[in-house]
């Protein structure tokens, strides 16, 4: 009939409580948790990141993909990658130049690159993914507030003790969070005016909030706070919003696309898209880590390192597992690349 919610920090216990009323409302509770929760502390302490990393799963874009990633993932893929870079460039290289798209909080991509500026000092490593932050906005009056993804679809609303998900709706069983979820719908839109984002937002490191008509605007960063502070800190280390189905003006040495490009998610043709983006990026002589986590803890995954000859063509250096699930597409891509008239 009804489902509350996780509202302040104070509720999301890491285990079920002893108490039996407390463990129920954690029962009812557990699947809504608001994602305001995400706005931590500019110098955020071990404890904050820990309850990032814990909301992390609690997170279901409008487009019904998770943001799935954890700390230390790939901690035996690294290694095996950053042999092959060392095997094919040399560390004389005057700037060697590393993506990872679709990064999710950048908290792996940061854990890579610590590693691989021990080999290759002279880097610029680039995180990015689509989407780098949410946004909360607070009627300051009635403590009332929505989180929104910044092209402005919905994704929850907030009026303790309920957090209604507006994506996907309410079930109408669940009666009195349908009846919110539909009276949010309501507000939602009276809201168009004050919700637009503030251009500065684009930089990953800004995140000054806004006040208009008695609303305030806050930005939730979706960045792991070792990887904010790796990007504060080390000017190696850049975090840039970016679809995977764009190409680089500027081609780099090596890009890694894990747990995005899978069947599951794409078409044929849209993976033809992404390959093309990947190869197109790519210098002569570029590598592409390509593959899909299949088991964590211990996580195993299926990659395969392919290199861009100069011809232009994908050659495999080296697979882990039997290799990505998308081999056949991106080498037809890279054939089609160099000789268009190949189907
Ligand atoms: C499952 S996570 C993978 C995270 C990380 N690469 C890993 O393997 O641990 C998928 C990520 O892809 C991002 N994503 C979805 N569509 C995208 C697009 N078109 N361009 C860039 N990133 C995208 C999502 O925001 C999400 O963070």
């Amino acid at each position: 009939m009804l489902k509350p919610g996780v509202w302040k920090k104070e509720l999301f216990f890491e285990a079920p409580p002893a108490n039996p009323f407390v463990r129920l409302y954690h029962w009812l509770s557990k699947n809504r948790v608001s994602l305001h929760l995400l706005n931590l502390p500019d110098s955020p302490t071990p404890q904050d990141a820990k309850i990032f990393e814990r909301l992390m799963p609690h997170i279901r874009l409008s487009s019904g993909v998770y943001r799935s990633t954890f700390p230390r993932r790939f901690r035996d893929l690294d290694p095996v990658v950053n042999g092959v870079l060392a095997q094919t460039f040399p560390s004389s290289l005057q700037l060697l130049r590393v993506e990872d798209w679709a990064a999710s909080t950048c908290l792996t991509s940061c854990e890579w690159a610590k590693t691989l500026f021990l080999v290759f000092p002279n880097s610029k490593f680039v995180a990015s993914d689509i989407l780098l932050f949410l946004v909360e906005i607070e009627n300051l009056e009635s403590g009332e507030r929505f989180i929104f993804e910044p092209d402005g679809h919905p994704l929850q609303y907030v009026n303790p003790p309920f957090v209604i998900r507006m994506q996907p709706p309410e079930h109408r069983a669940v009666l009195l969070n349908r009846f919110l979820y539909l009276r949010a719908v309501r507000r939602w839109l009276r809201l168009a005016d004050l919700r637009t984002v503030p251009a500065s937002w684009e930089d990953p490191l800004s995140r000054d909030p806004v006040h208009r008509n008695g609303y305030r605007m806050r930005k939730l960063p979706l960045i792991h706070p070792e990887a904010l502070h790796l990007a504060q800190n080390d000017a190696r280390f850049l975090i840039r919003r970016q679809s995977v189905f764009d190409t680089l003006d500027d081609p780099c040495h090596a890009i890694r696309s894990m747990n995005i490009f899978n069947r599951a998610y794409f078409s044929e043709e849209q993976l033809a898209l992404g390959a093309r983006a990947v190869i197109s990026s790519l210098l002569p002589g570029g590598i592409w880590i390509a593959g899909r986590t299949i088991r964590e803890d211990p996580a195993a995954h299926e990659v395969t390192i392919f290199r861009k000859t100069d011809s232009g063509i994908l050659d495999i250096v080296e697979r882990v597992g039997p290799g990505s699930e998308i081999e056949p597409v991106a080498l037809a891509v890279s054939r089609s690349l160099v000789s268009p008239s190949t189907p």
